[in-house]
């Protein structure tokens, strides 16, 4: 915890989250044709290096990357309004550009998203295993059960798997993850003795501290033993956003940092205190999460600059762009809707939760599609912060407690300006306030993040429990015993 020098009681620092997709945009619709944005620069690792030096150090704890599996094709029955909108589209994958990043960045926290839905769990686990090493222990993991039709058609499903079912395989996937990552490689496996009295002939891996997994479920048979050596978190950190009563149970069992969203400031203090309470009843601490939530930030050296700032990006803003993302999101065909029609929910297999939280049931009033995707001076369905650095920050610091919210996953309206904008202005003065973490030299970001000495899932994490495999099972029953 940061100390201030104000004689006030530290102040616990936020998590800020640099939020970004391996598209031309991400969810500031229209705004790549913004002269300032570099994003449709994200087919060259350049970019991204760039981005990764930019935040490095800089104050932010991690580059979260969102990702999806298909193209937005929901609005008007094909994805034509998407791509040529430059909607999420074209996306390339953003795995596969994480140890670019980490080869130029020291303490940045790379998070990446993968579907749990179109992977298999040996793949997956060896991926993160790999990038975890790479980044010397700092990669997340922000796992989505994906939500787009497109996706499960060219992954040769004729439709989604069922919403709630995608939970339960992905609570499967993760166990036999657990066990590939926590438990088939006892500590020490790896010896790497090149010859000694002990082992003349030398000795790379003990096998002895090699087990098989013995994984048979309901949706995966892996025996193992795991491939790949432990790295140093073991564990990539976990982020989740499950919204609907499944996804909150996921998130709350599994997620150690949680993207929650609301409509208004009621809904998301409502949002975490359910997962709080369900985190509770799974036998996790109340500081076992951390909570963040998306936002917006334009700021200058002044009010006044801040708010033109907003007025010029705004000329940019595509409505039609916001609609088109959030059909998709939600497998509703608005196309034919006009910015009046008001937002109910229904089940559907994509989002229920995007859908769930513009509803009178969850914030005491009616919303439309304007409303709720293009509020007035807003960007999409974020929350927007306009001012000064000092105005941005004292805003952010009482938001944030009255909400009863960790941190924030700062969206970009231009890249990598709204960026470079915040730390430039409001970093100093969260700074000030004591909300921005001091690096630690070689801490890995569930170090940074949890302010803890280990670098693995804390205790009473479920990882621990659901990793046991037959062969350490039978070693702590004899030691029980004895
Ligand atoms: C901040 C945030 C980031 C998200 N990132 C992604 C993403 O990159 N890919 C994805 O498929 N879904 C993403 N989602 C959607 C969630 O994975 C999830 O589908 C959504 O929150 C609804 O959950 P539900 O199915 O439990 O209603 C994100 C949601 C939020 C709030």
């Amino acid at each position: 915890m940061t100390e201030t020098n104000t004689g006030a009681p530290p102040r616990k620092p936020l998590l800020l989250n640099a939020f970004t997709m391996n598209a031309v945009s991400h969810v500031a619709y229209g705004l790549w044709r913004h002269p300032a944005d570099q994003h449709h620069r994200h087919t060259d690792l350049d970019y991204w290096q760039e981005l990764g030096r930019l935040l490095d150090g800089s104050g932010f704890d991690n580059l979260f990357i969102a990702d999806a599996l298909g193209l937005l094709d929901t609005y008007g029955g094909n994805a034509g309004a998407s791509l040529a909108r430059g909607v999420q589209s074209p996306l390339t994958d953003p795995l596969l550009v994480a140890s670019g990043i980490a080869a130029v960045t020291e303490k940045l926290g790379i998070t990446i998203t993968v579907s749990t839905t179109y992977e298999h769990p040996w793949l997956l686990a060896r991926k993160f295993t790999t990038l975890d090493h790479a980044t010397n222990g700092r990669i997340g993991w922000n796992l989505v059960t994906s939500q787009l039709e497109s996706a499960a058609r060219n992954l040769g499903l004729k439709t989604q798997v069922e919403h709630d079912l995608r939970y339960d395989r992905a609570d499967e996937f993760l166990e036999v993850a657990y066990k590939l990552w926590l438990s088939s490689w006892e500590d020490g496996a790896a010896v790497r003795d090149k010859g000694s009295d002990r082992n003349p002939d030398g000795m790379f891996t003990d096998p002895a501290k090699v087990q098989p997994i013995d994984h048979k479920g309901r949706f995966f048979t892996v025996p193992g033993p795991y491939i790949a050596e432990p790295s140093p978190q073991r564990v990539p950190v976990l982020m989740q956003a499950g919204a609907s009563p499944r996804g909150v149970a996921f998130a709350a069992r599994h997620a150690e940092v949680i993207f929650v969203v609301g409509a208004d400031d009621e809904a998301i203090r409502r949002n975490i205190l359910k997962t709080k309470a369900a985190a509770a009843r799974e036998g996790r601490t109340q500081d076992a999460i951390q909570f963040v939530t998306s936002v917006s930030v334009v700021t200058a050296a002044t009010d006044e600059e801040a708010r033109a700032k907003l007025e010029e990006y705004r000329r940019y803003f595509d409505f039609e762009g916001a609609v088109i993302h959030y059909a998709a999101s939600t497998n509703i065909d608005f196309s034919s809707y006009g910015p009046d029609t008001p937002i109910r929910q229904i089940d559907t297999q994509s989002s229920r939760g995007l859908l769930g939280m513009f509803t009178a049931q969850e914030s005491g009033r009616d919303w439309t599609l304007k409303d709720a995707l293009a509020p007035e001076h807003g960007f999409g369905r974020s929350r927007v912060f306009v001012g000064s650095g000092k105005s941005v920050a004292e805003a952010l610091d009482r938001w944030t407690e009255a909400t009863g919210l960790d941190g924030i996953n700062l969206l970009h309206i231009v890249s990598p300006a709204s960026f470079a904008d915040f730390i430039e202005h409001v970093i100093p003065e969260l700074r000030k306030r004591g909300r921005i973490r001091d690096d630690r030299p070689a801490a890995t970001l569930r170090e940074r993040l949890f302010e803890q000495q280990s670098p693995l899932p804390a205790t009473d994490h479920p990882a621990h429990t659901l990793s046991l495999i037959p062969a350490r099972q039978a070693v702590a029953d004899k030691d029980n015993a004895a």
